[in-house]
């Protein structure tokens, strides 16, 4: 279903991950985030590197569970069960439904990832989801995705980013202006969009990112995917 929430709200409040979104998110998160389906592939090519036989593989903040997909269908290795969190009822629910008729392998959890136990994880994803934890809350849930991650596990952060250099703030900030109305957004979609985005969507810049994993103990972290600004990080244990 197309995205026209912000074409028809008047009402802006702070953004939330509700059935209306739930409707529209695979056409708004194509439209809205440059190079989420290379993002997503990415994923795939990972888990066939870093998972491992007999273990579990994390999607926190699933939506509707094109992450798990990928991690399903890419998936080279024996005895895996796919864990999808998301504490939305309505993301949930879609996971849920296009996840049962393609993967045998998946459980669909609907809960905080805040208050989730992980264990014998070789794979854990947040795609887009760590900028929508509170930034005092972000450092713990690195460190507690280490402590469930076995040796060789990776993690695979995927986010919205910002740019201490004023100038190049601006100009990915301009080039992702583009890529929204090249994609079919009009002035007021956009505007209103961020008005209501803007308390809820909190970005780090990349040394951020990188000072956390370290500080939870990865041994190696990289910036493996980035368009404009959006990059993805893996963290190997
Ligand atoms: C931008 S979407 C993630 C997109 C998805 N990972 C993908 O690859 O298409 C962010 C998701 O995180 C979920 N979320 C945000 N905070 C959460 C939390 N504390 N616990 C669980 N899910 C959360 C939202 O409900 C939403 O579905």
């Amino acid at each position: 279903m197309r995205d026209e929430i912000f074409s028809q709200r008047n009402d802006l409040v702070d953004f939330t991950f509700d059935a209306q979104v739930a409707d529209v998110f695979d056409d708004m998160v194509r439209r809205s985030v440059p190079g989420y389906q290379s993002m997503i592939e990415m994923i795939g090519l990972c888990v066939k590197t870093y998972g491992q036989n007999n273990t579990n593989y994390y999607d926190l903040g699933a939506s509707t569970g094109a992450t798990s997909l990928a991690l399903g269908i890419n998936n080279p290795h024996a005895n895996n069960q796919i864990i999808a969190v998301d504490n939305s009822p309505s993301m949930a629910e879609k996971c849920k439904h296009n996840l049962d008729e393609k993967l045998d392998n998946a459980k669909i959890i609907c809960a905080d990832i805040g208050a989730i136990e992980l264990d014998n994880a070789s794979i854990v994803v947040l795609n887009l989801t760590l900028q929508f934890i509170a930034p005092e809350e972000r450092q713990s849930l690195i460190n507690k995705i280490y402590q469930g991650l076995n040796k060789g596990g990776a993690l695979i952060v995927s986010e919205k980013i910002h740019f201490n250099n004023k100038s190049k703030q601006q100009l990915m900030t301009d080039l992702h202006l583009d890529f929204k109305r090249a994609n079919g957004y009009s002035e007021l979609e956009i505007a209103a969009k961020r008005q209501s985005i803007e308390n809820v969507l909190i970005t780090d810049d990349k040394d951020t990112h990188f000072q956390r994993f370290s500080k939870a103990g990865f041994d190696i972290s990289t910036c493996h995917f980035q368009c404009l600004n959006f990059a993805s990080f893996l963290a190997v244990k």
